[in-house]
């Protein structure tokens, strides 16, 4: 049966789009981006459906957080019953059931030989600031690795170690001290070379950057640790070689600091394994979740090797994380991405690769295309010797796809995300990938 969506009956934003958009800016702070002007009204599945009754493809999940779809009847259900029951008693003091059974399916979850103890925050941004507490409160070093492109949340301690686009910091200093920034390994584009187009080994150059620091500025026993997106997500959804994680992974090890995953993007489901982790085939010490981990309810977590997860009772707390709603929205949501979500989201990557690369053969601008599972990330060009990245196209893409029905999000310079929900079909890749298609055609960088 065909389906009911893409289907643009008004040109959005319509009448009633616009009364509320008008509210919004008048009131609202002026901080928020607000990519385009989608005014929602419900979503079901992998559909969208704006205030005036136009439906959308949704490619990007509210920056990849509508796992299970939106409002998928099974996590509405437990949320329901669950907030039937109570809404609030504090994890930190006292205890309640789905708590207890999302912090042992979780622990279970996890990759790795030794067990694990967890953490629930309320989201992205509170799991790094508590696991930035742990790995100090651990090793006793002040010190931490993150890298350039990284992004973990919008709080003191995570923009300190964000190194993706200045407007994250600008004003908001001074930042964490012991902070120290290093080259992501970008297997396109190299962070380190003034010519990007022309360095044959990213790898090398970012591991010499490395030990640079150790030889000239920080003793490597003095790192309590070091924070990793094993994908970048914000900062381009870049897929570094294995290699580059696993200098880590044994760095950590010869030196007694503690492996951090910032999983909060690529984790639960979205790139075909439960943990990209399990993709690369590193393991770390520390895995952070958030996003897609209750299906859009607000939850984080911070899922420590029982061995590191060493803070003392009363030393880190919070008031409303992992509260009993959430928590059944998070183990329903586990049981669809287990039960056949994740296995989707692999399946359908690889359609989605296959049809981006043929639009990358017709798109002179489409300079790469790379990906894992539903977390797939198009880079857009110049020119594909220099690699010179072609700012401002990403945004009219965005802007003439969402006239067409296709809800995207970029990322990076000059990147788009594809992080649609992971129940998309065949159907749903195949009209995405043709709206895309006419929407690079039809998008115009302003002069
Ligand atoms: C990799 C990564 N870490 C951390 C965060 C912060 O999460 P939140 O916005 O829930 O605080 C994000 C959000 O985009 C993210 O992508």
């Amino acid at each position: 049966m065909a389906k009911d969506y893409p289907r643009i009956v008004t040109p959005p934003p319509g009448p009633n789009a616009q009364r509320i958009i008008e509210r919004d800016q008048r009131y609202a702070s002026p901080s928020y981006i607000k990519e385009y002007p989608l005014v929602v009204a419900r979503g079901s599945g992998a559909m969208v459906e704006d205030v005036d009754g136009n439906r959308y493809l949704d490619f990007m999940a509210g920056i990849a957080v509508a796992s299970t779809g939106h409002s998928h009847p099974a996590v509405v259900a437990a949320i329901r019953e669950a907030a039937g029951k109570f809404l609030h008693i504090c994890s930190t003091d006292f205890y309640y059931e789905p708590f207890a059974a999302l912090c042992e399916r979780l622990a279970r979850l996890v990759p790795g030989p030794e067990p694990k103890r967890v953490f629930l925050t309320n989201s992205g941004t509170e799991a790094v600031e508590g696991a930035i507490k742990l790995v100090r409160a651990h090793t006793k070093r002040p010190n931490i690795i993150a890298f350039r492109g990284a992004f973990h949340g919008r709080t003191m301690g995570a923009i300190s170690l964000n190194a993706s686009k200045i407007k994250y910091r600008r004003h908001f200093g001074p930042f964490l001290p012991g902070v120290y920034h290093l080259p992501y390994a970008d297997p396109y584009a190299c962070q380190v070379c003034r010519a990007p187009g022309t360095c044959r080994d990213p790898l090398a150059c970012a591991i010499e950057e490395a030990e640079a620091l150790f030889r000239e500025r920080v003793a490597p026993d003095e790192i309590a640790g070091v924070f990793i997106e094993p994908i970048l997500g914000e900062g381009g959804y870049v897929i570094p070689p294995r290699e580059f994680l696993q200098y880590w992974r044994d760095f950590c090890d010869a030196h007694g600091a503690v492996l951090v995953f910032d999983e909060i993007q690529s984790g639960v489901g979205r790139t075909g394994f439960m943990f990209a982790s399990q993709l690369v085939d590193v393991t770390p010490d520390v895995t952070l979740l958030a996003k897609g981990l209750a299906s859009g309810m607000p939850l984080g977590a911070i899922v420590a090797k029982e061995s590191v997860m060493t803070w003392e009772r009363g030393t880190h707390g919070s008031t409303f994380g992992g509260n009993p709603v959430c928590c059944a929205a998070a183990l329903a949501t586990l049981d669809l991405i287990e039960d056949g979500l994740c296995a989707n989201a692999g399946r359908m990557g690889t359609i989605l690769l296959r049809g981006l690369r043929t639009l990358a053969g017709k798109h002179e601008c489409i300079g790469d295309v790379r990906g894992a599972g539903l977390m797939v990330g198009v880079t857009f060009v110049k020119d594909r010797t220099t690699k010179e990245p072609f700012t401002g196209l990403v945004p009219q893409i965005e802007r003439v796809a969402f006239g067409k029905g296709l809800l995207l999000l970029g990322c990076g310079t000059s990147s788009i995300r594809i992080a649609p929900p992971l129940v998309v079909d065949e159907e749903d890749i195949a009209t995405g990938l043709r709206i895309l298609d006419e929407a690079i055609t039809q998008a115009r960088v302003p002069a």
